[in-house]
């Protein structure tokens, strides 16, 4: 039997309600299938663990996760507890130390999902970002001086190193080239006059290796607004650690929510584990009612089965999804239903059954 050995956070706020239906349908694949099982492996890790020991995970964490196929999380975050020390302590060092360089964000309008976008067609919201994910402007690389005195001062440094570019960008292009799409690549060398002169350098170096792939580049302002004006301009877009993060709630805003966008922190060379997770946070607003839209984590969950090689089964369930979606009948509030995070887990599983 082919046992994948999943180490699952489920963390903070609605972290726990959604990888509940995520492992749940997992779980059902690998049971429908037969062919392979699936072996979760619970860690307590978070803000609450935090509160008991100091600590967002166990001493020598790193070292345990190492021993997994892959991380299943939920979200991390939860109020009494900065922001800045749950996430670096434990999203962040997980990245990081894992070498998970890849952030893969689909941003695709599925059939019966919603959209602000009034005459967009449907077809127009197809994109995957890759963002990078270890190092630019989240490299940690900083001080802060004479706390607490008039002359004060913070420095974030950006940090990009030309392995780190080179990487990002050339696993870009070879995703464009794969599937015959065309490549944009996010930045902003008008103002940022080391890092995206070099980003943007990066880009048309690499590119030279891959004169198929039709290319464009933007300057993030003006690509935050035909994300909304003309998404239909963008299939695979590649960019920094922080511009793909605020890029990605956008292109979640435009289809069809937080509910609904999902991520894979991906490592490549598979030396180390990768971490699926939805791209929203622990939304402690509506943490604990059953009103959570599992449907970003199962998408990750298609991601996880895609990455294990799998596809037939990541895209069983994002046609399930999808079907969920048109028939309407079971959705969270966020998408104006009334049904529980669990009875949208339930009618995906349903869908799995008939298929
Ligand atoms: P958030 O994504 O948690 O919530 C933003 C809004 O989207 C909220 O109104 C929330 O109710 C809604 N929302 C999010 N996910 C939803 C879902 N599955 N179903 C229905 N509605 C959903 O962002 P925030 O409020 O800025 O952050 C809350 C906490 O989460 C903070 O501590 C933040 O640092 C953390 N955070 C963690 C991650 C992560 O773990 N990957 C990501 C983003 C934010
Ligand atoms: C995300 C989140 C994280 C990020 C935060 C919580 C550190 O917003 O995964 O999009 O910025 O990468
Ligand atoms: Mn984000």
């Amino acid at each position: 039997m082919n046992t994948h050995k999943i180490a699952v956070i489920a963390g903070d706020g609605i972290g726990p309600e959604v990888i509940a239906e995520g492992v749940k349908v997992l779980n059902e694949a690998a049971r429908i299938d037969g062919g392979f099982n699936f072996e979760f492996t619970y860690f307590p890790w978070g803000c609450e663990y935090y509160k008991e020991t100091g600590r967002m995970m166990a001493e020598g964490g790193i070292d345990e996760l190492r021993k997994y196929d892959a991380i299943f999380l939920g979200a991390v975050g939860a109020p009494g507890v900065p922001d800045h020390i749950s996430l670096w302590d434990l999203l962040l060092v997980i990245r990081k130390s894992f070498d998970q360089y890849i952030n893969l964000r689909p941003v695709k309008l599925l059939r019966g999902a919603p959209t602000p976008l009034k005459d967009t067609p449907r077809e127009d919201i197809d994109m995957v970002f890759v963002r990078e994910n270890t190092e630019g402007e989240y490299a940690g690389s900083g001080s802060w001086l004479y706390k607490g005195k008039p002359n004060e001062v913070v420095i974030q440094n950006g940090v990009f190193s030309r392995m780190g570019c080179e990487r990002v960008i050339r696993y870009a292009y070879e995703l464009a080239k794969s599937q015959g799409k065309t490549l944009t690549s996010i930045s902003k060398a008008n103002a940022l006059n080391y890092s995206m002169v070099f980003w943007d350098q990066i880009f048309e170096e690499v590119g030279r290796e891959y004169p198929e792939v039709k290319t464009y580049s933007y300057l993030v302002d003006a690509a935050s607004m035909f994300m909304v004006k003309d998404p239909g301009r963008f299939e695979v877009v590649v960019t920094s650690n922080l511009f793909g993060d605020i890029l990605t709630d956008l292109g979640a805003a435009i289809a069809g929510g937080m509910g609904l966008a999902a991520g894979a922190n991906l490592n490549p060379e598979r030396k180390f584990p990768s971490m699926f997770e939805p791209i929203h946070g622990s939304a402690p607003d509506i943490a604990g009612q059953g009103k959570a839209n599992p449907l970003a984590t199962v998408w990750s969950a298609s991601q996880l089965l895609d990455f294990f090689g799998h596809e037939e089964w990541g895209a069983k369930l994002l046609d399930c999804i999808e079907e969920v979606l048109a028939q309407g009948k079971a959705l969270t509030p966020d998408l104006g239903g009334t049904a529980t995070t669990s009875q949208v887990g339930d009618a995906i599983i349903n869908k799995m059954n008939n298929k």
